[in-house]
């Protein structure tokens, strides 16, 4: 596969890691959660801004694989949130042509919220105008690890021939196996990490670092990074033309 040497027009797919609710909540001396949800409004506002952007793809890291480690109420509050946004939301996303769908592990989920999340996947399936994907108790590590156990056991069942398996063979077992891999990655709040985000997908992804909280990222602060995007040079390992 040959990538283009050089990308002059913006991002398709953009990848956010929403961080900073806990310490823009702190700092207003309110508890992590009231953050939480302060964040919960503004990927609306993020996904509404992406059409005019034309930005088609947008994923968003919601849970982490590594989050499961906070607080049990933390915990418990956010995924309160996650169905209750689920629950709110459906009806807009909908009619707002959003599909939308999960990425990550399902398995230590509560089946309740997985039914949700299922119930949202199979409605939003209609829809083309802006593909949302959410990673939701997601790790990249953790993502390629199921990846190859799924591959390894097409392997032993002899429906894949070991000899054949490439890096093509691997990305159509990982949860993104539909999506482009992304062009752009945000991460808010000041923190310069990946924190295990679509490790395999942003092989060659775009970086952005911003300061700004998630609670105050706002629709320009996003179109600001889409513009900022644009005028990089992506040069996949190939040498300017
Ligand atoms: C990281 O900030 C944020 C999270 C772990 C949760 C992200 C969730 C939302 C924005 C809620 C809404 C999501 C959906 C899909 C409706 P942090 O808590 O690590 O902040 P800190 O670094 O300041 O402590």
């Amino acid at each position: 596969m040959t990538a283009p040497a050089k990308i002059t027009s913006g991002p398709r797919h953009v990848a956010c890691i929403m961080d900073g609710n806990g310490r823009w909540a702190q700092a207003r001396g309110k508890p992590r959660l009231f953050g939480h949800h302060a964040g919960a409004q503004r990927v609306k506002e993020v996904v509404r801004a992406c059409p005019s952007l034309g930005v088609k793809y947008l994923t968003i890291f919601a849970f982490s694989t590594e989050n499961w480690k906070r607080t049990q109420a933390e915990v418990a509050g956010l995924m309160k949130l996650f169905r209750r946004y689920i629950q709110a939301e459906a009806r807009e996303l909908l009619a707002e042509g959003v599909r939308v769908r999960f990425i990550g592990d399902r398995v230590q989920l509560d089946p309740k919220l997985v039914k949700l999340m299922d119930e949202l996947e199979l409605l939003t399936s209609v829809n083309d105008r802006i593909h949302v994907t959410v990673a939701l108790n997601y790790g990249g590590r953790d993502e390629i690890g199921r990846a190859t156990k799924r591959l390894a056991l097409e392997v032993s069942a002899g429906r894949l021939d070991a000899a054949d398996v490439d890096e093509t063979t691997l990305a159509r077992f990982l949860d993104t196996h539909v999506l482009p891999d992304p062009d752009l990655v945000i991460r808010t709040s000041g923190e310069a990490r990946i924190s295990n985000f679509l490790l395999w997908q942003s092989a060659y992804a775009e970086y952005e670092f911003i300061d700004t909280l998630w609670p105050d990222f706002n629709a320009a602060c996003f179109a600001d990074a889409v513009r900022r995007f644009a005028a990089r040079e992506r040069r996949f390992g190939a040498v300017p033309a």
